[in-house]
């Protein structure tokens, strides 16, 4: 894998150490009395981020999975979002948090929102690892975001191409014959 890499866009130690960050502005957010956070992975992006943040959060918790697929196959293109799974997620009264990788139309983090909204949860917040500069988008933001980068498609620390680099430790830009656009 690592000769496919064209140059690293955030190391491993740089995402740890917002990691730590991160999770302290998780703590912060509002919870009823008993306390606990569910928090909504939105797959399969969010597996690697998930599974590095909740290991710092200190609070009652569950995880809920949702499935979204936005991508086909060899492209860089998202089709828009679409949830083939059942949604299995119960957020009623609950302190809800959405996460997700990154935020690039916004099409995906705002149909996640508007299927548990619907669910009247007590409160209802986003986090996104990355958020893409310059890319149009309404009606959505995210609460806590984890590093502004460039309008480039990445990979690795979960993040995918056809299915490939989830693996990576870093975030990382391909060689750019390898996306075949
Ligand atoms: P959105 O619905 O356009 O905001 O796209 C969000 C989803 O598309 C993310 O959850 C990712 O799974 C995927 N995605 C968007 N940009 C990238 C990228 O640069 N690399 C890998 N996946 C991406
Ligand atoms: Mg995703």
């Amino acid at each position: 894998m690592q000769p496919d890499i064209e140059r690293v866009l955030i190391s491993r130690e740089q995402i740890a150490d917002r990691l730590d960050e991160l999770a302290d502005d998780v703590a912060r957010l509002p919870r009823n009395a008993d306390g606990e956070l569910l928090i909504v992975c939105v797959l399969s992006g969010a597996i690697v981020f998930v599974a590095d943040l909740i290991r710092r959060l200190p609070m009652k918790m569950r995880i809920g999975l949702v499935t979204v697929s936005s991508y086909t196959g060899k492209t860089t293109e998202s089709r828009g979002p679409s949830m083939p799974h059942p949604f299995r997620v119960d957020a009623r009264g609950r302190d809800v948090l959405i996460v997700d990788d990154i935020l690039d139309t916004g099409r995906t983090l705002r149909l996640v929102q508007a299927v548990l909204a619907s669910q009247k949860p007590a409160s209802l917040h986003t986090c996104v690892l990355l958020r893409k500069l310059g890319v149009e988008r309404s009606d959505v933001e995210a609460d806590l975001v984890g590093f502004d980068i460039e309008n480039v498609f990445v990979v690795g620390y979960g993040l995918d191409y056809d299915g490939h680099y989830r693996n990576l430790p870093d975030i990382a830009v391909l060689k750019s014959h390898l996306y075949d656009r």
